[in-house]
């Protein structure tokens, strides 16, 4: 299995184009389901999540063509199988994000649960009981979830708590659905709203989606469409950490930092000098001192949860003491104990870590416990001194584009090494 090797203590420079986002694929991937017209995506990422949805994709019966230059255009004229089985939604959660479009378009689907998972247990519930409230049939047993419906019906959904696959699930089954579907307390992310201006291009009838309340008037059909995917926010920000971490000077393109106030404002509170030069390009810089900075992540517009483990390397390295609150998942630390064998002075009590910044970190074998986690130890083996081995990497192919590659080309000293 592959491992990444990084050797610390340069600084980053250059340049870095940020890959098309994740958590925005993934969801639109989906939302193909509900036409027979081809849709037809650009800036998609290369990622292993990726490539697992157009797996499942296929098994329903897809016709995917891959250009490196153009794109992905997905076909779904001949969609003839519903279930999304174990072995694929096991190895990623998001897969349930096909159950909406399914349901609303075919009528029928069988999802198998997703299983537990190292950030927390991460239930479904309010994607069931949303689907049930807009009158599909839905059962458990066997591991599966059995969902079926004539037509959905629109409704009026409350999450609680907000949740960003849930709410898309929702807004994609109520574009077909009879009638209007208020949806209140919905994620106001930039990938739920990347989500909705596809589906609007495909004819779909929404308005409030970025607000928590989400207004949508189903209609009978949807057809195909062009879309480009919006910039990768949490990539764009763990390179941001990247750079100040190691003292450099980064410029970021095809990034978009409306997405990211958040943590740019946390990051500048800790003394990285942030410009953002045009729409599209932040250059991030660091005048050598980080200072601590306490940081609590909430959902959109608050600060990421899929940015904590980053953050947390940075006030290890930081003068001074932070306190980190995870308000988002439970158990979301499992970096920590990786992140302490590096010298990090890091103290759990609940859902907050204490931090006591320390000078430096000491490069080590380490091990990936999820997708940002991975993430975080490649950025504390970047700060630290001598060489630190990092195994388990397929978790960070989940979400980050050729990481390594990009890393060297700001002039890090990084390899993927086999075995
Ligand atoms: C999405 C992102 C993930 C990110 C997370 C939070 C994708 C593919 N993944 O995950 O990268 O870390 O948002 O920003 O977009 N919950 C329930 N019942 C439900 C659903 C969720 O109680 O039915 C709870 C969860 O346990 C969690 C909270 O809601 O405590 C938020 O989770 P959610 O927003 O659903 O995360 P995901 O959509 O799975």
């Amino acid at each position: 299995m592959d491992k990444i090797l990084v050797r610390g203590g340069r600084p980053l420079k250059g340049t870095i184009p940020i890959s098309g986002a994740k958590n925005a694929t993934l969801p639109i991937l989906a939302a193909s389901l509900l036409t027979t017209g081809h849709v037809h995506l650009s800036n998609v990422p290369h990622l292993r999540d990726v490539t697992t949805m157009l797996e499942l994709l296929g098994q329903h019966g897809s016709a995917i063509t891959i250009d490196e230059k153009l794109g992905v255009e997905i076909d779904n004229a001949r969609v003839n199988n519903f279930t999304a089985p174990y072995d694929l939604v096991a190895t990623m959660r998001a897969s349930i994000l096909v159950m909406g479009p399914l349901l609303a378009r075919y009528g029928q689907t069988d999802i198998s649960l997703p299983g537990g998972c190292a950030i927390g247990s991460r239930p479904v519930n309010l994607h069931i009981q949303g689907l049930r409230a807009m009158g599909a049939d839905i059962e458990l047993g066997g591991g599966y979830i059995r969902a079926r419906a004539k037509r959905l019906v629109g409704t009026r959904f409350t999450f609680d708590p907000v949740t960003v696959t849930g709410t898309e699930n929702l807004l994609m089954a109520a574009t077909l659905a009879k009638g209007q579907t208020i949806l209140e307390n919905a994620a106001r992310e930039p990938e739920v709203v990347d989500l909705a201006q596809c589906l609007i291009a495909m004819g779909a009838k929404i308005q409030g989606a970025g607000t928590s309340t989400i207004v949508i008037d189903g209609v009978d059909s949807l057809q195909g469409c062009h879309h480009a995917i919006i910039p990768d926010r949490i990539e764009t920000a763990t390179f941001m950490v990247a750079a100040v971490l190691t003292q450099g000077d980064v410029l970021l393109t095809n990034a978009c930092a409306s997405t990211l106030y958040a943590p740019i404002d946390k990051l500048k509170d800790m003394g990285a000098i942030i410009d953002e030069l045009d729409n599209q390009s932040i250059r991030v810089r660091s005048n050598g001192n980080i200072r601590a900075i306490d940081l609590e992540t909430s959902p959109f517009p608050g600060f990421p949860t899929d940015l904590q483990a980053q953050m947390l390397v940075l006030i290890s390295l930081s003068q001074g003491t932070g306190i980190v609150t995870e308000t988002v998942f439970e158990n979301r630390f499992m970096h920590v104990s990786e992140l302490q064998r590096m010298g990090a002075d890091i103290r759990i009590r609940g859902n907050t870590a204490h931090v006591r910044g320390c000078s430096k970190l000491i490069g080590a074998p380490v091990m990936a416990t999820d997708l940002r986690a991975s993430a975080s130890l490649v950025l504390a083996g970047l700060a630290a001194e001598g060489e630190t081995l990092i195994s388990r990497v397929y978790h960070i192919d989940r979400g980050y584009e050729r990481i390594e590659e990009k890393l060297r080309a700001l002039d890090a000293d990084i390899q993927r090494v086999s075995g």
